[in-house]
Protein backbone atom coordinates (compact mmCIF):
# COMPACT_ATOMS: atom_id res chain seq x y z
CA UNK A 1 0.00 0.00 0.00
CA UNK A 2 1.18 3.78 -0.85
CA UNK A 3 0.79 6.67 1.05
CA UNK A 4 -1.06 9.77 0.42
CA UNK A 5 0.96 13.49 1.62
CA UNK A 6 -0.66 16.68 1.15
CA UNK A 7 2.21 18.69 1.33
CA UNK A 8 0.78 22.03 1.88
CA UNK A 9 -0.78 20.59 4.64
CA UNK A 10 1.75 18.14 5.74
CA UNK A 11 -0.56 15.71 6.33
CA UNK A 12 0.22 11.60 5.33
CA UNK A 13 -1.54 8.67 5.34
CA UNK A 14 -2.10 4.86 3.32
CA UNK A 15 -3.84 5.60 0.39
CA UNK A 16 -5.70 2.20 -0.60
CA UNK A 17 -6.79 1.57 -3.86
CA UNK A 18 -9.86 1.85 -5.51
CA UNK A 19 -10.90 5.06 -3.78
CA UNK A 20 -11.09 8.23 -4.62
CA UNK A 21 -8.60 10.54 -3.01
CA UNK A 22 -11.58 12.66 -2.24
CA UNK A 23 -13.17 9.82 -0.18
CA UNK A 24 -9.68 8.92 1.27
CA UNK A 25 -8.93 12.33 2.50
CA UNK A 26 -12.31 12.76 4.00
CA UNK A 27 -11.96 9.36 5.84
CA UNK A 28 -8.59 10.66 6.55
CA UNK A 29 -10.47 13.57 8.50
CA UNK A 30 -9.04 15.73 5.86
CA UNK A 31 -11.19 19.09 5.73
CA UNK A 32 -11.75 18.74 2.02
CA UNK A 33 -14.06 21.17 0.25
CA UNK A 34 -16.93 18.89 -1.99
CA UNK A 35 -19.83 21.13 -2.94
CA UNK A 36 -21.38 18.60 -5.18
CA UNK A 37 -20.68 15.32 -3.23
CA UNK A 38 -18.14 14.07 -5.35
CA UNK A 39 -20.33 13.62 -8.50
CA UNK A 40 -18.07 16.00 -10.90
CA UNK A 41 -20.18 19.04 -11.45
CA UNK A 42 -18.40 21.62 -9.09
CA UNK A 43 -14.84 21.74 -9.08
CA UNK A 44 -14.66 22.77 -5.45
CA UNK A 45 -12.55 19.21 -4.63
CA UNK A 46 -9.83 20.36 -7.13
CA UNK A 47 -6.31 19.40 -6.37
CA UNK A 48 -2.52 19.87 -7.80
CA UNK A 49 -0.80 16.66 -8.31
CA UNK A 50 2.71 16.50 -7.87
CA UNK A 51 3.74 13.31 -8.25
CA UNK A 52 2.46 9.91 -8.45
CA UNK A 53 0.18 10.64 -11.04
CA UNK A 54 1.00 7.25 -12.67
CA UNK A 55 -0.94 5.49 -9.65
CA UNK A 56 -3.93 7.32 -10.77
CA UNK A 57 -6.99 6.51 -13.02
CA UNK A 58 -6.42 8.50 -16.11
CA UNK A 59 -8.41 12.59 -16.73
CA UNK A 60 -11.29 11.89 -18.82
CA UNK A 61 -13.19 14.05 -20.89
CA UNK A 62 -15.87 14.76 -18.64
CA UNK A 63 -13.62 16.04 -15.85
CA UNK A 64 -11.56 18.19 -17.76
CA UNK A 65 -15.03 19.73 -18.96
CA UNK A 66 -16.06 20.69 -15.08
CA UNK A 67 -12.82 21.99 -14.46
CA UNK A 68 -12.55 24.25 -17.53
CA UNK A 69 -15.66 25.25 -17.60
CA UNK A 70 -15.12 27.12 -14.08
CA UNK A 71 -12.11 28.31 -14.88
CA UNK A 72 -9.31 25.83 -14.12
CA UNK A 73 -6.77 24.74 -16.68
CA UNK A 74 -7.17 20.86 -16.40
CA UNK A 75 -3.71 20.31 -17.49
CA UNK A 76 -3.24 21.51 -13.99
CA UNK A 77 -5.77 20.60 -12.11
CA UNK A 78 -7.02 17.47 -11.12
CA UNK A 79 -10.86 16.90 -9.69
CA UNK A 80 -10.52 14.75 -6.59
CA UNK A 81 -13.62 13.10 -6.72
CA UNK A 82 -12.51 11.60 -10.15
CA UNK A 83 -8.97 10.56 -9.41
CA UNK A 84 -8.89 7.07 -8.16
CA UNK A 85 -6.01 5.09 -6.64
CA UNK A 86 -5.08 2.33 -9.31
CA UNK A 87 -2.03 1.46 -8.43
CA UNK A 88 0.51 1.00 -5.06
CA UNK A 89 2.53 3.77 -5.09
CA UNK A 90 3.18 6.75 -3.08
CA UNK A 91 1.31 10.34 -4.45
CA UNK A 92 2.08 13.73 -3.42
CA UNK A 93 -0.66 16.30 -3.91
CA UNK A 94 -1.34 19.81 -2.63
CA UNK A 95 -5.32 20.58 -1.43
CA UNK A 96 -5.22 24.78 -2.87
CA UNK A 97 -7.29 26.56 -0.89
CA UNK A 98 -11.08 26.77 -0.97
CA UNK A 99 -12.50 28.88 -3.44
S1 LIG B 1 -16.79 17.33 -5.39
FE1 LIG B 1 -17.69 18.49 -6.97
S2 LIG B 1 -16.42 18.08 -8.66
FE2 LIG B 1 -15.53 16.87 -7.10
Amino acid sequence: MGEIRIENLDIVYKAEEGNSILDLNLENDVDHTNDCGGNCACSTCKIVVISGSENLSDQEEEERDILEAYGWNADEYRLACQCFVEEDGDIVLNLPDPE
